[in-house]
């Protein structure tokens, strides 16, 4: 069931086993492996399938709530740029682009997409699955000063860290490279402070969600964000009551 929708950021989860069994009660729409010829292992490319599936049927809900419906095979999805890198999801309805930010992730069970209706705003999401990663090569991504702060933490502040990182540069990122170092995170229960290259990110919206299979989720929303030169140094406290999840 979809819950009325926070005015600033949604969030929406749904399981693997859960949109495998929508889409063969529904039909596979049209284009929806489109893109993966790429992708040589199977696993990924149903991961890459999913992805679309998800993307497209649930805009198709949001939009639903405005009046009728339009088809899913109306929808297209590119997450890719002219360099084959990867980009947020832009979705389109009938060839035009919905105004909309998204952001998508898929981590081992769990897929998880952040939409904010306000096309100014950034929005970053990652799902990390706490059983794919060890603490060695995560804290091999961090600063000195997080590693020292994360010590003080419970065992998986490392993971909500990443999670965090991840969700962060999917909201900034300009098209370069993810270099995980570039971007530290302090958390203190509820509050995120994020640096990006020395400068503050100004996280409207940040908050972590435990996942029922010990997965960790992090979706962020940073308004009049334009460029790293133009970041604010005043850093709003994050709302994490401002953040929807809406199941499936
Ligand atoms: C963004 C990134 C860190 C996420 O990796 P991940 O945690 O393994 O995967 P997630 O499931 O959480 O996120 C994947 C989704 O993020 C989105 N995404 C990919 N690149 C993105 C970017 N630069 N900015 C924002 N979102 C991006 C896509 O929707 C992608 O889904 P898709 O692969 O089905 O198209 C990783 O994809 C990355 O480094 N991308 C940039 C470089 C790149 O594209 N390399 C590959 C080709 S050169």
């Amino acid at each position: 069931m979809i819950r009325p929708a926070d005015s600033r950021l949604e969030v929406l989860v749904a399981s693997r086993s859960a949109l495998q069994a929508e889409l063969l009660a529904n039909g596979q729409p049209r284009g929806l492996e489109a893109g993966s010829e790429w992708i040589s292992h199977a696993g990924r490319r149903e991961h890459w399938k999913l992805g679309r599936y998800f993307l497209i049927s649930r805009m198709q809900r949001l939009l639903k709530e405005g009046g009728n419906p339009p088809k899913l095979d109306e929808f297209d999805v590119v997450t890719r740029n002219g360099l084959g890198r990867g980009t947020q999801p832009r979705i389109y309805l009938k060839g035009r682009m919905l105004p909309w930010r998204l952001s998508l992730s898929h981590g081992g069970e769990v897929f998880a997409l952040a939409v904010s209706r306000d096309n100014s705003a950034r929005v970053g999401i990652d799902v990390v699955d706490a059983s794919a990663v060890t603490r060695d090569s995560l804290g091999f991504w961090c600063t000195p000063a997080e590693r020292k702060s994360l010590l003080s933490q419970d065992e998986h502040a490392l993971v909500r860290n990443w999670a965090m990182k991840e969700a962060v540069y999917k909201a900034v990122n300009h098209g370069e490279a993810f270099s995980p170092s570039h971007f530290e995170i302090f958390s203190d229960g509820e509050k995120h402070v994020c640096h990006w290259r020395g400068q503050e990110i100004p996280l409207d919206i940040a908050s972590i969600y435990p996942l029922t299979n010990g997965d960790y989720l992090a979706a962020v929303l940073i308004e009049n964000f334009r460029s790293t030169r133009h970041v604010e140094t005043n850093h709003r406290i994050k709302n994490t009551a401002a953040c929807h999840l809406i199941s499936p």
